[in-house]
């Protein structure tokens, strides 16, 4: 029981990998607060981890807008002076072609998945420091380690999570903090259902890839288990995690294989 009574914070916690690790970290009691855009959902996880933790609030946050991450922070600060644990979580993804992308849906992609995150650890970031330490997560992606088809925006982003999370863990390692960057391959979660496309609206699919995904409960287990174990990245999902050893260790046989995927 490794998280009992340990404040932790989860964005994008009202649906999918979120809401699956909210209830695992409820199921060890320990002190939550889940943040989505959605009020209404996030209610709701937190009606079902009140079953089996003792504290859980639920803080809305649009990490498109840093206003609204400001008085997320500021409300968090309210509950608690303290926070253990932060998972970067929240994110969108994308289903269309960098061609056909405007520059708005690019930067929207890029300000939740990318700025939302290095805003938010911004402000919790000090507040850890001051408490001696603490564990910053970042949900990145298969795709945080290779671009691929209909994905230049999400990829970019996840990219860049790379190399900003990769820098504060050094430049924080005396101080004891600690960052895990969790890459999941395919998850069957509402992301495909959520990816934007060229126009801004949602592409409203479950995907193939998605479909045959592992669960999401499954992939919640393996990143409370990394986080524990203090990994510093730790790949999650089936048999598309061979790419990213691909890509490293035979590039030749990776770029033949990645033009053949189905990008959905
Ligand atoms: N599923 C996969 O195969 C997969 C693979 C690799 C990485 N990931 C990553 O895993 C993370 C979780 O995704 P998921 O698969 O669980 O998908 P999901 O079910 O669509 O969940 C995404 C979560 O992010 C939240 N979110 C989206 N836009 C937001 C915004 N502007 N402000 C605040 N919260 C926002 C959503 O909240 P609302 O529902 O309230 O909008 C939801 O809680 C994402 O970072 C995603 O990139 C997923």
């Amino acid at each position: 029981m490794y998280f009992t009574e340990k404040i932790v914070w989860i964005t994008g916690a009202s649906s999918g990998i979120g809401e699956a690790m909210a209830y695992q970290f409820a199921a060890e009691n320990a002190r939550l607060i889940i943040s989505s855009n959605n009020s209404e959902e996030l209610e709701k996880v937190k009606t079902n981890c009140l079953k089996t933790c003792s504290q859980c609030d639920a803080i809305f946050i649009d990490l498109e807008k840093p206003e609204s991450i400001k008085e997320a922070f500021d409300r968090v600060m309210t509950i608690t002076p303290k926070i253990d644990v932060l998972v970067n979580n929240g994110g969108v993804s994308q289903r269309t072609l960098f061609v056909d992308t405007s520059m708005e849906i690019f930067r929207k992609i890029m300000e939740i998945n990318l700025f939302g995150a290095v805003l938010l650890t911004k402000y919790v970031l000090p507040v850890m420091l001051k408490n001696g330490g603490g564990h910053i997560v970042a949900t990145s992606s298969i795709s945080g380690k290779f671009g691929f088809n209909l994905r230049s925006a999400y990829a970019a982003s996840k990219h860049a999570l790379h190399g900003f999370f990769e820098s504060v863990r050094l430049e924080n390692y005396k101080e004891n903090i600690r960052v895990t960057i969790v890459c999941p391959g395919r998850v069957r979660t509402n992301i495909s259902l959520n990816a934007l496309t060229a126009d801004g609206k949602a592409h409203g699919k479950m995907d193939d890839g998605q479909d045959g995904g592992i669960t999401a409960e499954s992939c919640a287990k393996q990143i409370l288990r990394a986080i524990r174990k203090n990994k510093k990245e730790v790949l999650i999902g089936g048999k598309e995690l061979l790419m990213v050893h691909f890509k490293r260790f035979t590039p030749f046989i990776f770029n033949r294989i990645i033009r053949k995927i189905k990008p959905t």
